[in-house]
């Protein structure tokens, strides 16, 4: 048995235990991974594309339905309970895990499905705050398991926008799609090329010989993060608002040129203009980096990390000091092929491609770096790329 599925099994066995002990009877589990970013990032929200995976660390939840209005849910890693009503059901506001379950439940309601109360019991190996999109994983367990008990019928694709909803009503954070998309749709060993504006999607293969998937998390979630996201987003309709005055046709800076910011955005304000640049030149750089893939030039794809980094840093300024040393220091070493930021920034990890046999010593060497630069201590994954949202248990 591979390492995932030994993994996998352990954290079933000891759900369902759990499970039966609580409440006395069979639950479905459902397991939903978090996600990785090769390149494209802040280029959902304003319908570009975007290249994630699913990773070998995934939220696990065991759940039933009951025969009243009663949600009750409990936290196995954290050992906290929650319970509500289904007729009360609303953001939670001073805990945080069940939001991203009752706001998944939420988006049944207003379909207008027929609802029933469950008990549930959650449990994630995605680390939180790193940027792994641990919400995204269990908005989309969350759906997927009552899509299936409640016999909806709802495809994959509606699945992820629900679970999109979730977050923007239940969390709070106006997020684009890709969190949610990677998490129900991941392909194992493939990465996913999703035009954000159509929701066509590829799986491109991203098994690399030689090269591992190394995740360096800063250990810093910093509090900006979700006031400067929804910034970012607003700052972006602006730049659309200023073009769209010249050229109607234009709907989102998937449509917009660099000329068009010189003319219609920069004579007008220089923050919002870069902002926007960042995101025109992402687009276009995502596009060349799939090229790359299709090549095979693996070199190609890694120093557009680098660029796709200083972007993220210095123009459109999601970056922080721990994300930019770590990028820094790896930029010139010949055993990294490719390093950034990944996801909405302000701290979480920074994502690694590196040759594998030199893995082990960067760790070592970086760790060290890291901890004298920051105070703070590393925390190093090498993930592997994993399938989607599915049952694991029924
Ligand atoms: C967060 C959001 C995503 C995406 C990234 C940045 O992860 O949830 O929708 O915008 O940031 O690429």
């Amino acid at each position: 048995m591979n390492p995932v599925s030994t993994t996998q099994n352990t954290i079933k066995e000891k759900l369902l235990n759990k499970f039966r002990k609580l409440f006395n009877c069979e639950p479905i589990i459902v397991r939903s991974p978090g996600r990785i970013n090769i390149i494209g990032e802040h280029t959902d929200y304003n319908e570009g594309f975007v290249l994630p995976a699913a990773i070998d660390k995934a939220a696990y939840l065991a759940i039933s339905l009951r025969n009243d209005d009663l949600i009750h849910l409990m936290a196995q890693d954290l050992n906290e309970n929650f319970s509500v009503h289904l007729k009360d059901l609303q953001p939670v506001g001073d805990v945080s895990w069940p939001n991203y379950i009752l706001g998944a439940v939420a988006q049944f309601q207003k379909k207008g499905v027929a609802l029933k109360g469950f008990n549930a019991i959650l449990t994630s190996d995605v680390p939180i705050g790193a940027g792994l999109s641990s919400s995204a994983a269990v908005e989309c367990a969350t759906t997927f398991a009552l899509n299936k008990l409640l016999n909806t019928g709802f495809e994959k694709v509606e699945m992820v926008k629900m679970a999109q909803k979730s977050e923007h009503e239940f969390a709070g954070v106006m997020c684009g799609i890709m969190d949610q998309f990677a998490s129900m749709m991941g392909k194992e060993d493939h990465v996913i090329k999703i035009d954000c504006r159509s929701l066509e999607y590829d799986y491109v293969p991203f098994k690399l010989e030689g090269i591992k998937i190394l995740l360096l998390d800063t250990n810093v979630k910093h509090s900006l993060a979700s006031s400067e996201y929804n910034t970012r987003r607003r700052e972006c309709e602006q730049a659309v608002a200023w073009v769209r005055e010249q050229e109607p046709q234009v709907h989102s800076l998937r449509d917009v040129t660099e000329e068009m910011l010189d003319k219609y955005v920069a004579p007008k304000d220089k923050l919002i203009d870069m902002r926007a640049r960042f995101i025109v030149q992402e687009i276009s750089r995502l596009l060349k980096g799939c090229e790359d893939l299709q090549r095979g030039d693996i070199n190609a794809l890694g120093e557009k990390m680098f660029v796709t980094h200083d972007g993220l840093s210095n123009k459109y300024a999601v970056s922080c000091d721990e994300l930019d040393f770590l990028v820094d220091f790896v930029r010139n070493n010949e055993v990294v092929i490719g390093a950034r930021m990944m996801g909405g920034g302000f701290g979480g990890c920074t994502i690694n491609l590196v040759k594998e046999e030199a893995v082990q010593g960067l760790i070592k060497e970086i760790s060290v770096k890291y901890l004298e630069h920051t105070g703070k201590d590393l925390t190093p994954y090498i993930v592997s790329i994993s399938d989607g949202t599915s049952v694991i248990f029924e």
